[in-house]
């Protein structure tokens, strides 16, 4: 009798999409310590930084591959000197330019001359609605007063202007003053975002994590300011995974719509995907960019679904938010391929949650500034 080996179905091939946006994380380098920084524990030094002409070479080897966007941040990308250089060569390879900054070391003749290069919108952080709040949380004196003067700046040139109010539990009570500040300021758009608890503000999360009582609070200004300002104001809201039922969609997906460039060149799925040992990231020194983004270990990790274990794997919302985020993962459960534990589905979701609220319980502790 002829005996076939049984054929095996094909494994599916995960797709590799076009990305649409990157984040050039110029440097590490910033005048503000804030405790909710999502940066890594380990920073590059200055010295390691990519040159000029290497960030030049990587914004074009984007444009190529099809990136849209790309968004200018650190740390402070103010700090870097070549900022403007930079900005023309995007603009020049037909990307879409954001920066996104404190607002620190700009000048309005920086703000002149990049709005004259063609920067196409500025996101500018604010860490609270007065200088007493703003410089305490950032941890800089007159942090506050230059932000003022650079929404000034920036209205003045037109540029499109959105306000990135980072909420946690200090501020958390002043959701309506930030959306009016953002009104004041003539932005189009705010993101209220609550702190997701990663790099730096892992070490501070019991003083930064909120209660129930308040995101709730925060939710319903929201909402309410929403309908208000309908037409005036676009508000994007990022609520907080430890009171949530189900994950968002990190980052829209593993390896799915956006990369990082790090101030010395390795390109991660995510900020704070360095946190996740087992990964090998390579450096745009050593490799194009679009081998990394296809063809590297670190992005097809957690590409598409075939990685997910149950529940996730045959639950209805895979690809609405692709498990969720593999750091809060690695985290948590201190394995990135597990299920989110943000997941109300997820074995540790009740121990997450609690632990949350527990802390946020607790008298505060003092912050734990980030210094360089
Ligand atoms: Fe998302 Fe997985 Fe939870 Fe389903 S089980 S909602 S895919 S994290
Ligand atoms: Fe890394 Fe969410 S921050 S996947």
């Amino acid at each position: 009798m002829n005996v076939t080996a049984p054929v095996k179905a094909p494994v599916e091939a995960v797709r590799v999409p076009v990305p649409m946006a990157m984040l050039a994380e110029l440097t590490y380098r910033c005048p503000l310590k804030c405790p909710y920084c999502s940066n890594p524990l380990e920073m590059a030094k200055r010295s390691d930084e990519l040159s000029t002409e290497q960030w030049a070479e990587v914004l074009r080897q984007a444009a190529k591959m099809g990136v849209l966007h790309v968004h200018f941040s650190g740390g402070e990308p103010a700090a870097r000197r070549d900022l403007e250089e930079l900005l023309s060569v995007a603009v020049e390879a037909g990307l879409y330019t954001n920066l996104i900054t404190s607002g620190v070391g700009l000048t309005e003749a920086r703000v002149k001359d990049l709005s004259k290069r063609g920067l196409d919108h500025i996101q500018l952080s604010v860490q609270g609605t007065d200088a007493e709040m703003a410089d305490l949380i950032g941890g800089y004196k007159g942090g506050f007063d230059q932000k003022m003067k650079v929404a000034a700046w920036v209205a003045a040139e037109g540029i499109p202007l959105t306000v990135n109010a980072v909420m946690h539990r200090r501020n958390l009570d002043r959701t309506a003053e930030a959306i009016e500040l953002a009104v004041k300021l003539g932005a189009r758009r705010i993101e209220v975002a609550h702190t997701q608890i990663h790099g730096w503000a892992y070490v501070n999360r019991a003083a930064l994590m909120p209660t129930r009582e308040q995101v709730d609070a925060c939710t319903k200004v929201v909402e309410e300011a929403r309908e208000r300002l309908k037409g005036t104001l676009v508000i994007d809201y990022v609520p907080p995974d430890h009171h949530a039922k189900y994950p968002k969609a990190c980052m829209g997906g593993w390896g799915r719509v956006g990369l990082n460039v790090t101030p010395s060149g390795k390109v991660l799925p995510c900020h704070a995907a360095e946190s996740i040992p087992h990964l090998t990231f390579e450096n745009v020194k050593d490799k194009p960019l679009d081998w990394i983004w296809a063809k590297s270990e670190a992005f097809n990790a957690y590409r598409g679904t075939a990685w997910m274990p149950e529940p996730c794997k045959s639950c209805e919302r895979k690809e609405a938010d692709w498990g969720g985020c593999r750091c809060q993962a690695m985290a948590y459960a201190g394995d990135a391929g597990a299920t989110d534990p943000a997941c109300i589905k997820s074995p540790l979701h009740a121990k997450m949650q609690e632990l949350a609220l527990a802390e946020a319980a607790d008298v505060p502790p003092d912050y734990v500034y980030r210094t360089l």
